[in-house]
């Protein structure tokens, strides 16, 4: 099977950091296309910033970052500095990129790799807020149908919010952008807070990735001890939620990974409940389903795989 040819928008975010690092070390099953920063847990100039750290710490300086919109389409932008840090990739002390942005912006680069990839061979991983993936769509309407799929980390139904008490942060971070991708037609795989919030750290599973003895294993093991402060003081769990490689683990292994065929819709417009995904898990609305909402993972399987993997860089 050639590998999924795949570009992945980020807002690196340690839970970011560790998907790229999970997408560059599986090159038979994964070919990045590029990566496409946006706005979301910091500001752009970090989260651009970020993306290349991360590249450079795997030892792809090949890769190429794209910068992309710097604030969500029709609102102020909210960033995440509370969990994830001023930098948004606070933990271990890492050296600036040398590794210069691409040139052109990220849309751009979206919409161009759309028109000239053939159809239905690239598939497009959220990671944050989905504004570079919406102006695209926006922009360059025929680009919709040439995907081939998206794979997103964002949304919550039965695990309700964790920005807000109804919404999850990279949907309501841009609503309207999220609405127009989930309106969009393009087959969705979505990795809400309900499945993430079963992909939990734990003492032995961080300890995996820091006994692995490599600069990789040892950044990993550090950006996850000052990622899971946040959810561990809020949720009172014994560990935190890897949510952005559990897209990437989709791709490789889509076994560990169960949910539901179901109807999806972006409140946009809530006095409480903006940015809140409406997941008709029980199939009342009458509306159509869109998205493969994901519910159930083997936490074992995916901590197993990620361990594996990082231990390859
Ligand atoms: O709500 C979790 C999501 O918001 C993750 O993608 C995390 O990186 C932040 O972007
Ligand atoms: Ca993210």
């Amino acid at each position: 099977m050639p590998p999924r040819r795949i570009v992945i928008d980020t807002d690196p975010g340690q839970d970011d950091a560790v998907a790229i690092l999970l997408a560059l070390a599986s090159p038979d099953e994964i070919e990045v296309l590029g990566i496409t920063a946006v706005a979301g847990n910091v500001p752009l100039p970090l989260t651009a910033r970020n993306a290349r750290i991360v590249c450079e710490l795997a030892g792809r300086t090949d890769v190429r970052v794209f910068a992309g919109c710097d604030a969500p389409m029709s609102r102020p932008l909210v960033t995440a500095e509370h969990v994830h840090g001023k930098t948004g990739l606070d933990g271990p002390v890492l050296p600036e990129p040398t590794m210069p942005l691409a040139p052109g912006h990220a849309v751009d680069f979206l919409i161009e790799t759309l028109r000239t990839e053939p159809p239905g061979t690239v598939t497009l991983c959220p990671l944050g807020p989905l504004t570079n993936i919406a102006t695209a769509f926006a922009r360059a309407p025929d680009i919709v149908g040439r995907v081939r799929d998206i794979v997103l980390m964002g949304g919550a139904y039965f695990e309700v919010g964790n920005i807000t008490p109804s919404a999850e942060f990279n949907i309501y971070v841009d609503p309207e952008a999220a609405d127009l991708v989930f309106r969009s037609g393009v087959p969705l795989t979505v990795m809400p807070l309900d499945l993430t919030h079963k992909a939990l750290t734990s003492r032995d599973r961080v300890e995996a990735f820091r006994a692995l003895g490599t600069p990789v294993g040892r950044a990993v093991a550090e950006w996850t001890d000052f990622f899971e402060r946040f959810d561990k003081e809020k949720y009172g769990s014994a560990g935190a939620p890897l949510h952005d490689p559990c897209v990437i683990a989709y791709l490789i292994r889509p076994e560990l990974f169960s949910g539901r065929h179901i109807n999806v819709v972006v409140e946009t417009e809530g006095r409480y409940t903006t940015g809140m995904t409406v997941a008709d898990w029980w199939r009342v609305s009458g509306r159509d389903p869109n998205a493969q909402f994901m519910r159930d993972v083997d936490a074992e399987g995916f901590f197993a795989l990620l361990a594996e993997r990082i231990g390859r860089l």
